[in-house]
């Protein structure tokens, strides 16, 4: 396999197109990632183009795993939360590409995640994954706790309800 870049994702038009791609697949496979199957290239463009600009504005990262120059994988940790929790941060958006996984993409980026949380003096991640399809082993593998369940919490891409997982991770402050 070639080397795996993880780098941050800027609102360029290739890698908007590329980041809708990614997840206009990602849908149509079963992910839950917050949207119905099937999922419009024009939606998805316009989700990514916001997603990127808010990336830009410093109020989220989203990252890219690259394989040469293809986008295999993203994961975003969102930011911009309320003035009461400076010290929290959200994973969100994790994807791979299907005919990548089981690689360890996912958990590359989730490790860059963990670490640029860190960076910015972030100590708690928060995030949720869908109890039918969902990933919640990757996440119990890097140490997050459950921390419980909500029932028919969102509909699956194809339709039919999935309840949700909770999890959270604290993280050392950086050594000063
Ligand atoms: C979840 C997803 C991102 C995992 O991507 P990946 O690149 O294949 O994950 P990795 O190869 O890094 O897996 C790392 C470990 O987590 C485990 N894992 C990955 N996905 C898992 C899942 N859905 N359920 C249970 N364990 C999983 C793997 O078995 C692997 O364990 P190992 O190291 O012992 O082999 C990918 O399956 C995907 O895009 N799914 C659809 C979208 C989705 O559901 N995203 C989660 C939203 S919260």
């Amino acid at each position: 396999m070639p080397d795996l870049i993880i780098r941050r994702l800027d609102p360029t038009p290739a890698l908007i197109d590329a980041l809708a791609s990614l997840l206009v697949e990602t849908v149509a496979g079963g992910g839950s990632v917050s949207f119905m199957h099937p999922l419009s290239v024009e939606k998805a463009t316009g989700f990514c183009r916001a997603a990127l600009e808010a990336a830009a504005r410093g109020e989220r990262i989203v990252l890219g795993a690259f394989l040469d120059d293809m986008l295999a994988g993203t994961v975003t940790l969102q930011l911009a939360l309320p003035e009461n929790q400076p010290h929290r941060a959200e994973i969100a958006k994790m994807m791979t590409r299907p005919a990548f996984r089981g690689r360890g993409i996912a958990s590359a980026l989730l490790r860059e995640a963990e670490r640029l949380a860190t960076e910015r003096g972030r100590t708690l991640l928060v995030l949720d994954t869908a109890i039918d399809g969902g990933a919640a082993g990757l996440y119990e593998k890097h140490g997050f706790v459950r921390a419980g369940e909500i029932p028919d919490f969102a509909l699956k891409p194809q339709g039919g309800l999935t309840g949700t997982r909770l999890y959270f991770k604290r993280l050392e402050p950086p050594a000063a």
